[in-house]
């Protein structure tokens, strides 16, 4: 994925959302944080079902970082037993509305039975033609470094060649990064991508994200005036 974004036309063709505000939804309902990250499964699967009109090539989400392994390991079960579900259930979705699947960071080192459903979602996906990237046990600066690396073994370090070894080589430039729950930092969430990315952060917690926010989002984005550093 090179640096700047090529479209012309003012549509976001990439999006990726920092899903954030489970727990606070919960809390503010009395309820377990497992109930909210429930609630942000149901926002994940009503906005892919929601994408077809909305005319994006890519859709990428935060679903895991590097940094979540510092949560109790209940609320780590429970998010992975989440994943499991999610794939077994929505895989014959993705297939049937022409979603390519792509899994991004260092997702090999998960449970071996997710690996293996990941592995085959993968390819069951692979001739979707719009893509849901998800972000699984994925860590900016940990992409950068990996891809850095491999383009020192060609001794060619250039940011064209560590963006031709990052895990989004193969998904459009980013347009638009957006974060729900009203913090505001990337938390190590596609560093290399934002370079130029338009950012929006708003106070909605992510269970109560609908296709609608994206809609308005993708609207407001489509008014403003990009310069990449020119003017
Ligand atoms: C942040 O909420 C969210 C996460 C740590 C993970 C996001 C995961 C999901 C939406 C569910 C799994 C996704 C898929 C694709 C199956 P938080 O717990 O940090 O919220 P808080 O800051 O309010 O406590």
């Amino acid at each position: 994925m090179g640096d700047q974004p090529t479209q012309s036309d003012g549509r976001a063709r990439h999006v990726a959302i920092i899903m954030d505000g489970n727990g606070r939804w919960a809390k503010k309902r009395s309820l377990p944080r497992a109930i909210g990250h429930q609630r942000g499964v149901e926002a994940v699967r009503r906005l892919v079902r929601g994408l077809e009109p909305m005319g994006l090539d890519c859709l990428t989400l935060y679903a895991f970082s590097s940094e979540n392994w510092k949560r109790s390991e209940s609320e780590i079960d429970d998010l992975m037993n989440l994943m499991r579900k999610f794939i077994k259930s929505d895989l014959p979705d993705f297939v049937a509305n022409d979603v390519q699947l792509k899994i991004i960071g260092d997702w090999r080192s998960l449970a071996p039975d997710i690996v293996g459903m990941l592995e085959n979602a993968l390819e069951q996906t692979a001739n979707g033609s719009k893509k849901l990237a998800v972000a699984l046990n994925y860590g900016g600066q940990n992409e950068i470094a990996r891809a850095a690396a491999k383009a020192a073994e060609h001794g060619d370090i250039t940011s064209d060649s560590i963006a031709a070894n990052l895990d989004t080589h193969d998904l459009p430039p980013l347009d638009l990064l957006i974060r729900t729950s009203g913090e505001v930092r990337l938390s190590n969430f596609l560093l290399w991508q934002a370079a130029y990315a338009e950012m929006l952060f708003v106070d909605t917690l992510w269970p109560d994200f609908k296709p609608e926010h994206l809609e308005q989002a993708l609207s407001d984005f489509a008014q403003r005036e990009r310069r990449y550093g020119g003017r």
